[in-house]
């Protein structure tokens, strides 16, 4: 089943109604429970939507991120699937290469998202026909051709980014709106949000993703989720 391209006309909540009546739980949203997911988990547990919503447990992520996942389930009185990267890959990284080895090489920060974010990923979208995240065009120059509906092409699913279009402002107001758990991290500065080794606050007048793999040159920072 493919997705009309019109439906990106759509406003976010309308358009996540939608893939519900089309893919029921054969839709499946990945939340980091970033601001802009929680606002994504907001329209899908408010409306009772069938669709999945699941987050990849990494092993690293902040305290604070998993006080939003009990915030969340707390609020809305529903399940957020939780998938953990596989104990015997992560038990052989560590063991070879210690605790820390992303800092050491790209080569090895990309072997720990593998491990820890992208082989979990793979494993929670086994048998999803759409694909649903949180993305934003704005986030980055890499990110800016971002459409709303969209195609995996490594993994052969639809992918939709109901939010592809807005603005931080607008993500902020919809919190606000709904009174919606966030992370409180977003106001000390953090903005883009992943494992707590490789996150730090931005300056002000920094990119939005400039406090994800701080030390890394690279413009075109991402971790092998979206490709
Ligand atoms: S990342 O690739 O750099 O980590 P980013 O943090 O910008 O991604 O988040 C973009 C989208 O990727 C989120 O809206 C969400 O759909 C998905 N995502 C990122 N991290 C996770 C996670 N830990 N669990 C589930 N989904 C995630
Ligand atoms: Fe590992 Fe850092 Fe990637 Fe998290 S963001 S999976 S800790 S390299």
């Amino acid at each position: 089943m493919k997705l009309d391209p019109s439906l990106a006309e759509l406003p976010a909540e309308q358009l996540l109604i939608k893939i519900a009546e089309i893919f029921g739980d054969k839709a499946a949203f990945s939340t980091s429970l970033s601001w802009e997911d929680q606002v994504i988990t907001h329209y899908i547990f408010s409306n009772d939507l069938p669709i999945r919503v699941f987050t990849l447990d990494t092993g690293r992520i902040f305290p604070e991120t998993y006080s939003v996942l009990n915030s969340t389930r707390e609020r809305y009185k529903k399940n957020i699937e939780v998938f953990f990267p596989s104990t015997e890959k992560v038990e052989e990284l560590v063991t070879q290469k210690g605790a820390s080895s992303f800092y050491e090489s790209l080569e090895n920060r990309k072997e720990c998202c593998f491990i820890r974010k992208v082989e979990p990923l793979n494993r929670a979208l086994e048998g999803v026909e759409c694909w649903i995240t949180g993305i934003r065009s704005a986030h980055s120059e890499n990110r800016s051709q971002l459409p709303v509906i969209d195609f995996d092409e490594q993994r052969k699913i639809q992918k939709a980014n109901p939010l592809a279009n807005w603005n931080l402002d607008e993500v902020k107001a919809v919190i606000s709106q709904f009174n919606i758990p966030y992370n409180v991290l977003h106001d000390r500065g953090f903005v883009s949000i992943g494992c707590q080794p490789c996150t730090r606050a931005i300056r002000e007048g920094e990119d939005f993703r400039a406090g994800r793999w701080w030390w890394e040159q690279n413009d075109k920072k991402e971790c092998g989720l979206h490709s």
